[in-house]
């Protein structure tokens, strides 16, 4: 076999981003791991070094280049080491030009479409003395091999890269055009797993919604979900991101008819005003919003939803603001991501007009923050002295009989057990209620 003298050779993979950067690093352990090499304890100790980057906002990309300082020092105490600058950010033009000018100790850059040339990309990094560099943006990533990094949770790609091209968004850039994957290799991955004791599944897509669009078949999410419903063995189905513009009335009945698809509704609004809606290129307007959010109280019983906001995008003036902010009172979502906007090399928000101060972007999140903390605590108080069930996924490293599980509803509960629970489906009452998280009991 290709690579076995690779023994006793360790990496360690360091993941930024999104879940989808999560499975491509477990694509990647997947390769490595074919190829001889052996689980690292840490970045020291590793003889190959992965860093899988996420470009979505400065921030992601700050985090990796700091990271980076960091690794020039480490590699200079340990020259064998192979350091790869993988994913969205590497997949970046002006960031292979950057690696070749200024950070001549990376070995390899790879983008998303690389992936499945991973090994061979490897194995010729570590006897080039230059960097090694693939940017193509064609690449398969069907039937490649992966090591999960959990044994009863398991992320499913059903669709790779985004047609949207909403004007802030560099995804579209870096994971390419949409490409759903054939229904009939999804359901027979998740039959499989299912059979070798999977309890939860995530659907994931940047666009769940538009799923099957691109497919000679006819197929489209709400048909996906229901064939992996049926499949034996699973007890939760969940999926990301939908898109509001694509979430019909057929997706909503699927899941409430559906035995094993979670009630939890993300739904990224980024904006409450029609304006903004319109120059970010979402293809929906607030009321169309507010219309589906209407349909969904109507048709389910049990369910939270979730959201995205943008504030401090281009030409956001203050009325456009509080018009986010009536529509965060108006739904009362379960919990909200929200974001500053950042500024995108290569998408059309960059160039335009009306680009807001830092000062005003940061009071605005603010002060979003703060309304929604207080809605997300008084939506988890109503559950105080209810019993929920939980699938238990994780526990503290520092205290093994502290567990962490997530309701049907994607709630975060934790509760401490001496018994062996992980994986397993139990009730907790809950008995304390914070903006982000409950605590439950356990007997
Ligand atoms: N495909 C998904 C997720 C995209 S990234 C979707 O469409 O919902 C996740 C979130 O990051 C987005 O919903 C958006 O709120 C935020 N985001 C994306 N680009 C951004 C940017 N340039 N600045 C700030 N936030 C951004
Ligand atoms: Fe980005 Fe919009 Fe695509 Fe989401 S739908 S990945 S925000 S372009
Ligand atoms: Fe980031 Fe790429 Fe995901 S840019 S959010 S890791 S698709």
């Amino acid at each position: 076999m290709a690579g076995m003298n690779n023994i006793n050779e360790r990496y360690f993979i360091l993941t930024y981003g999104c879940q989808m950067n999560v499975f491509d690093s477990e694509v990647i352990s997947g390769h490595l791991e074919g190829m001889g090499f052996m689980p690292a304890e840490n970045e020291e100790e590793a003889d190959v070094l992965v860093i899988n980057t996420c470009a979505v906002r400065k921030k992601a990309e700050d985090k990796v280049l700091s990271k980076l300082g960091k690794l020039k020092f480490l590699k200079e105490q340990k020259s064998t080491m192979t350091i790869v600058l993988w994913g969205c950010m590497a997949q970046q033009e002006n960031i292979a030009k950057r690696v070749r000018e200024r950070y001549g100790f990376i070995d390899l850059v790879g983008g998303t479409h690389s992936l499945g040339r991973f090994p061979e990309l490897l194995e010729k990094a570590r006897v080039s003395r230059r960097v090694v560099v693939d940017i193509d943006t064609v690449g398969e990533r069907e039937d490649l091999p992966i090591r999960r990094g959990h044994s009863f949770k398991a992320w499913i790609p059903i669709s790779y890269g985004c047609n949207n091209y909403c004007t802030y968004c560099i995804v579209p850039h870096v994971r390419g055009p949409e490409k759903s994957r054939p229904p009939q290799s999804i359901i027979d991955e998740v039959k499989a797993l299912a059979a070798n004791g999977y309890k939860e599944i995530t659907l994931l897509g940047q666009n769940v919604n538009s799923y099957g669009k691109d497919l000679k078949e006819e197929v489209d999410f709400a048909d996906l979900l229901k064939s992996l419903d049926s499949l034996d063995g699973l007890v939760h189905i969940r999926y990301m991101t939908s898109h509001p513009r694509d979430f019909n009335e057929k997706v909503i009945r699927t899941i409430q008819e559906g035995e094993k698809i979670c009630e939890h509704f993300h739904l990224p609004i980024q904006s409450g005003s029609d304006k903004v809606l319109k120059l970010m290129n979402r293809g929906y307007t607030r009321e169309y919003y507010l219309e589906l959010i209407h349909n969904i109280k109507g048709i389910m019983d049990n369910f939270s939803i979730t959201s995205d906001f943008i504030v401090g995008f281009p030409g956001e003036e203050e009325k456009d603001f509080e018009d986010t902010i009536d529509l965060m009172k108006e739904v009362e979502f379960d919990a909200a991501y929200t974001f500053i906007y950042s500024p995108r090399e290569g998408t059309e928000a960059l160039k335009m007009d009306g680009q807001i101060e830092p000062d005003v972007k940061k009071k605005r999140i603010l002060t979003l923050n703060q309304i929604q903390g207080n809605i997300s605590l008084e939506k988890n108080r109503q559950l105080l002295g209810t019993k929920q069930e939980v699938l238990v996924e994780g526990r503290s490293k520092t205290n093994p009989e502290k567990y962490t599980g997530r309701t049907r509803t994607n709630k975060i509960v934790h509760f401490f057990s001496n018994e062996n629970l992980l994986g397993m489906l139990v009730n907790v009452k809950i008995i304390e209620a914070k903006s982000w998280t409950l605590t439950g009991e356990y007997k």
